[in-house]
C-alpha cells in the first residue's frame, strides 16, 4: 500500500469509531467533515517517510503514528477556524465546522478528535509495546505544553511574542512531532529528527503567511487576508513578501540540511524541496520561473 492509502485507511478506521450504535451522529458527522476530504496530509505523509527512512518494520504503529498526528492537526484547524481564534468560515474549499455544526460541536469535535489520536496509537501499540511511551511522547510533546501547538496558540493571547518561536510552536512543533513519532515507530531514537521537522514545520508557516498575502480564496480553500485583519505575527509582516521568500528558502535548506543520515536521506531531502515548492503561491512561483 502507498503511503496516502495507509494514510486515508488509518483516518477511515479511527472515525469509525464515533460512528459507533448508539453515539451522537451530529459529533460523528462533525468529526468526519473535519477528517474527510482530505488536504494535503503533509504531516502523516512525513511519519511515514521518516519511518521508511528508518526501516518501517512496525507498519501498524508507523500507520497510527502518521493517524494520530493528523487527527491532531484537523483537531488544530478546527478549533483555530472558531470565532474565538481566526474566525474562518472556510477551510479546504467547505464551510469550516463551526459554521456547518455550530460552535458547541465544533469545540466537541476537536476535543474528540485529539483523543481520538491517542485512543490510536494506543491501540496499535500491541505490535511494539516497548515503543509506545517514545511515540506518544513525541506526539504530546507537538501539541501541548510547554512548546507545543497550545502554547503557540496561546502567544496570540501574550501581549509580546517571538515570531520564530511563535511558528516553531504553532507549526514547528508537529512536524518535529511527526518526524520523531516516525523513527520511534520504527525502532530508532526519536531526538536526532527533531531539528528536520522544527525547521520543515516553520518554513511551512513562512509559506502558509505567503499564501494568506499573496494568494485568493479560491486557490487556498480558505480564507486570506486573515493574518493582517487580526493583527498576527507573520513572516510578512516582518520581513516583507521577498524577505519571506528568502527566509522559506532559507529554512527549507536547513530542513534538507538536518536529515540525519539513513538510506532514505537523498530521496527524502528531494520530497522536502518538491514539497516547498509547490507551496509557493501561484504568483510568486510564476513570477519566480
Ligand atoms: C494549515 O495546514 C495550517 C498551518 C499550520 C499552516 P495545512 O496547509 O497543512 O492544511 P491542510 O491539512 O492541507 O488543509
Ligand atoms: C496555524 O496558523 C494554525 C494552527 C496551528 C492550527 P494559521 O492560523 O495561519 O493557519 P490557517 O491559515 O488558519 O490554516
Ligand atoms: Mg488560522
Ligand atoms: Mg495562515
Amino acid at each position: 500500500m502507498d503511503g496516502v492509502t495507509r494514510i486515508e485507511s488509518a483516518l477511515a478506521d479511527s472515525v469509525l469509531l464515533a460512528e459507533a450504535v448508539g453515539a451522537p451522529p451530529r459529533l460523528a458527522a462533525a468529526m468526519r467533515h473535519a477528517v474527510f476530504p482530505r488536504g494535503a496530509r503533509v504531516r502523516p505523509r512525513l511519519v511515514l517517510a521518516v519511518a521508511a527512512s528508518c526501516g518501517d518494520d512496525r507498519p501498524a504503529l508507523s500507520g497510527a503514528a502518521a493517524a494520530a498526528v493528523e487527527l491532531l492537526h484537523c483537531a488544530s484547524l478546527v478549533h483555530d477556524d472558531m470565532p474565538c481564534f481566526d474566525d474562518a468560515e472556510t477551510r479546504r474549499g467547505r464551510p469550516s465546522v463551526h459554521r456547518a455544526f455550530g460552535e458547541p460541536l465544533a469545540l466537541l469535535a476537536g476535543d474528540a478528535l485529539i483523543v481520538l489520536a491517542f485512543q490510536a496509537l494506543a491501540r496499535a501499540a500491541v505490535t511494539a509495546p516497548e515503543r509506545l511511551p517514545a511515540v506518544m511522547m513525541a506526539v504530546g510533546d507537538g501539541v501541548g505544553v510547554p512548546f507545543g501547538i497550545v502554547a503557540g496558540q496561546a502567544w496570540e493571547c501574550e501581549p509580546r511574542a517571538d515570531l520564530s518561536e511563535y511558528q516553531r510552536q504553532k507549526t514547528g512543533a508537529l512536524f518535529a512531532a511527526a518526524a520523531m513519532a516516525g523513527a520511534a515507530a520504527a525502532g530508532r531514537e526519536a531526538e536526532p529528527w527533531r531539528t528536520l521537522g522544527d525547521k520543515l514545520g516553520e518554513a511551512y508557516q513562512v509559506a502558509d503567511d505567503l499564501r494568506d498575502a499573496v494568494a485568493d480564496e479560491a486557490e487556498i480553500g480558505k480564507p486570506v487576508g486573515r493574518d493582517a485583519a487580526l493583527g498576527r505575527p507573520s513572516a510578512v509582516r516582518s520581513f516583507g513578501i521577498e524577505g519571506a521568500v528568502a527566509r522559506l528558502r532559507e529554512l527549507t535548506a536547513g530542513a534538507v540540511a538536518a536529515i540525519p543520515c539513513c538510506p532514505g536521506q537523498e530521496a527524502l531531502g528531494a520530497l522536502i524541496l518538491g514539497e516547498m515548492q509547490r507551496l509557493l503561491p501561484r504568483k510568486l512561483a510564476q513570477k519566480a520561473a
